[in-house]
């Protein structure tokens, strides 16, 4: 009992140090409440697990040790929404793919997400045409908030945009994904003056300016310097300005809140935050969902089956006993890499009702594993950025409705968004969890997690 006390004390300060490290963003910090909730399940399972020979079984240890005696480094592994790869080629980090042989890799499938959010917005030039040219002049003008110009989403959404706006330029046998800053006189070499034949009439489409969101101190995907940005761009060139676009939902929204919704410029995001997506009814252009729920419940889904022993596709692409099952239209997998994608699709003002709370579970993976089958087993899983809307404010709450139908303890990390170290230096005892889960902050930095298993 005494030992529980120590262990549950220990959760609330780690608790608050994650809801301290969030409070430096602007956004709402990682959800440090459900700590309480983890240790009062962990109690439950333990009681089940009560007469146990000894102490292996006792997975949530009450004395803070993961059950068995699996070396770290053959422990299972999942990265999640930072795939290993080179930050400048994209090329995928092998090695950190196949850490061991219960490694994966979940995400979703960035091509065909940033596909989608370019015909998205094309599709709305198209609809609104008698609208979309405020001043007139012929040209449609759009600005681009680029998250990370390292991270292989952000680079796919904005040769997406490019791409079905016919505003790309080739680099390299690929679209030029490298920021313009202002372009408003269509000089910039990065991208070019695109047309659109709509209704009879040619239209010159053009990237008015496009800026990498990285605040200060390093942070990227920085929703309050896209709203900074809005602003400077905005009275300098705010007439021209017909459409937003941007890499995320959480820039967006600080365009749309800043500048967009007063001027009926309509913005479009991606990754459908409840946020966003109950903006579309005020004017908010559109966003893509990447499945989150779906990621959130692969990500905890692969250490599961791996901790049990069991084939990788079970509650994935085969029912399990209580019967999750995910259809092939929601996810792929892809066994070279490694890896689970899950599948994109388009919120609009004609389907987002169907969107309004990104946190609810995905109700064919919704149903409570067994705890004799499935005990209860410990994890350590980092968010890159506390500060980050998507992962703070979709992302982590559905995993943490995740782990407990799943019987997972997870002890949830939020890092600063700038320094892996921030991350790494709270993974000080791998010997304590059954199971790791990491989003890195920046995708080549796999090794300073894996030579922490590894020794
Ligand atoms: C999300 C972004 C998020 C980023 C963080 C992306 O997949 O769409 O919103 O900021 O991941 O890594």
């Amino acid at each position: 009992m005494k030992r529980k006390l120590v262990a549950m004390t220990l959760a609330a300060v780690m608790g608050l140090s994650v809801a301290a490290c969030g409070s430096s963003g602007d956004d709402k910090p990682a959800n440090d409440g459900n700590k309480t909730e983890d240790n009062k399940d962990a109690g439950a399972t333990n009681d089940e697990n009560a007469d146990a020979p000894d102490d292996a079984g006792d997975a949530e240890g009450d004395d803070g040790a993961a059950s068995g005696d699996v070396a770290n480094k053959d422990k299972p592994l999942v990265w999640f929404n930072r795939q290993p790869s080179n930050s400048s080629t994209g090329e995928l980090d092998m090695s950190a793919l196949t850490f061991n042989d219960k490694t994966y890799y979940v995400g979703f499938d960035a091509n065909q997400g940033a596909d989608l959010q370019g015909t998205m917005v094309k599709d709305y030039i198209e609809a609104n045409i008698d609208k979309i040219d405020r001043n007139g002049d012929g040209v449609i003008g759009y600005v681009l908030a680029i998250g990370d110009i390292g991270h292989n989403d952000s680079i796919a959404r904005t040769r997406g945009i490019r791409k079905a706006l016919g505003t790309g330029v080739e680099k390299d046998g690929n679209i030029n994904s490298d920021p313009i800053g202002t372009n408003t006189d269509g000089s910039a070499s990065a991208v070019q003056d695109g047309t659109l034949e709509i209704g009879g009439k040619t239209y010159t489409v053009r990237e008015l300016a496009s800026q990498e969101m990285k605040n200060s101190a390093g942070a990227t995907w920085d929703a309050a310097t896209a709203g900074n940005a809005i602003g400077t761009w905005s009275s300098s060139f705010g007439e021209e300005i017909d459409i937003i676009a941007s890499n995320n939902d959480g820039m967006g929204m600080s365009m749309f809140n800043a500048w967009s919704k007063d001027n009926n410029v309509p913005t479009f995001g991606y990754d459908a935050n409840s946020d966003a997506v109950a903006a579309i009814a005020e004017g908010y252009g559109g966003t893509i969902s990447q499945h989150a729920d779906v990621q959130a419940y692969l990500t905890l889904r692969v250490l599961r089956n791996a901790l049990d022993g069991v084939d990788i596709d079970t509650g994935i692409g085969t029912a399990d006993e209580a019967g999750n099952v995910l259809s092939d239209d929601v996810f792929v997998y892809n066994e070279e890499q490694r890896s689970y994608y899950a599948l994109n699709v388009a919120v609009t003002s004609e389907n987002y009702q169907d969107f309004t709370d990104s946190t609810k579970i995905y109700e064919p993976v919704s149903k409570q594993l067994d705890a004799a089958k499935s005990p209860s087993k410990k994890v350590w899983l980092n968010i890159y950025n506390a500060s980050d809307n998507f992962l703070s404010s979709t992302y982590q709450p559905l995993l943490q409705n995740y782990d407990d139908i799943l019987n997972l303890e997870v002890e949830y990390i939020g890092g600063d968004g700038q320094t892996e170290s921030n991350i790494t230096n709270r993974l000080g005892n791998p010997g304590q969890y059954d199971a790791f889960a990491i989003n890195m902050v920046k995708t080549d930095n796999a090794a300073s997690y894996t030579a922490l298993l590894n020794q």
